[in-house]
């Protein structure tokens, strides 16, 4: 209990901290166990595990919030519990019921309450659930075993300065084939992206742009998170691809930008060099929430959106929106809070 007597919430960034219990799940002759929590957080596993040789694993990521009032709440963990059943159908693993991965994150949240940081504080408790194959196997085929496991830690922003914004730069690597892996949450798309990512940090940038893989004309992902623009007549647009992850924080813009902020809002091709057309730009995920983007460079020419120091307005306004909801301040969309 010290290293939780010795958070300081708001310094918090995207670390692991080992919190107290974790859910394990185990997958054997077509069925899963009824998961159980347990203190340890080291897994012993085949050294013949499918998620280590092949790549047969995925995994979520998804936060619970505290309210003013008190109150823990997950937000839309049906929306993750169904991209993890579409990521385990593509590579293919059996995958948790909607009810089981809910119940899942709702003990491992329930079993580590006092790892929720507290209302207003800026962070939250991320939660981590995966699952891969294991159990002996050499062959490139479907593991005989699986485990789904969900655990968690306090959180603070993904990218350092939280809603200040950062800037970004294109690189040659392409994140995924068409008709490949893209839109599923499987480890190997990540792995792929830290030498990448060690590109642009290395010139100073928070993180990589991904171009769609067939032309390199069109924007797909902000690093580990989705893209969004403001044009000048206040449009929300978001890159449409069959290769870019689903995100849920997107979807969830899309409806915020529409219904809340009486915004059009349109899913389509985002050209990299038609930059111009945006007055605002943000990445955002689960971990990332909404970082605004100042600029994003590419063949040399850096183009500036807003402002690399100010968060633009309307940015501004999805942002407090969208966490307003989380965080219980905003009225909700029905089903969207646990
Ligand atoms: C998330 O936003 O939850 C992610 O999974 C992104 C990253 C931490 C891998």
């Amino acid at each position: 209990m010290s290293e939780l007597q010795n958070i300081n919430w708001s310094e918090l960034g995207f670390s692991y901290i080992k919190t107290d219990l974790r859910y394990i799940s185990v997958w054997e002759d077509g069925k899963w166990d009824d998961g159980k929590l347990v203190e340890d957080n080291q897994l012993h596993i085949s050294e013949a595990s499918t998620g280590l040789h092949y790549g047969q694993q995925c995994f979520e990521g998804l936060k619970a919030y505290r309210t003013k009032e008190g109150k823990v709440q997950l937000f839309r963990p049906d929306r993750n519990a169904k991209r993890m059943q579409e990521s385990c159908d593509r590579i293919k693993m059996p995958a948790p019921s909607v009810e089981k991965f809910i119940d899942a994150c709702k003990q491992v949240v329930n079993a580590n309450l006092s790892w929720v940081p507290p209302y207003g504080s800026g962070a939250t408790l991320y939660l981590r659930p995966f699952i891969f194959g294991c159990g002996d196997t050499i062959g490139v085929k479907p593991a005989p075993r699986y485990i789904f496991s969900v655990f968690c830690m306090p959180v603070g922003p993904y990218f350092k300065g939280g809603l200040s914004p950062v800037n970004f730069a294109t690189t040659g690597f392409d994140r995924a084939a068409p008709a490949g892996t893209g839109m599923a949450k499987v480890g190997g798309n990540y792995a792929a992206s830290l030498l990448p990512h060690e590109e642009a940090a290395n010139k100073g940038y928070a993180d990589c742009i991904y171009l769609d893989p067939s032309t390199h004309t069109k924007i797909e992902e902000v690093g580990a998170a989705n893209f969004f623009g403001i044009t000048k007549d206040n449009k929300f647009i978001t890159p449409k691809s069959d290769s870019i992850l689903p995100s849920i924080t997107k979807y969830s813009l899309l409806h915020v930008a529409k219904e809340y902020l009486g915004m059009e809002t349109e899913e389509s091709d985002v050209y990299i060099d038609d930059l111009d057309k945006f007055t605002e730009a943000g990445a955002c995920g689960t971990a990332a929430v909404i970082t605004p983007i100042g600029g994003i460079e590419h063949k040399g020419h850096f183009h500036v959106f807003h402002s690399e120091t100010e968060v633009g307005p309307v940015t501004r306004k999805l942002y407090d929106t969208l966490v307003g909801i989380q965080l219980g301040d905003v009225e909700a969309p029905e089903g969207w809070i646990v």
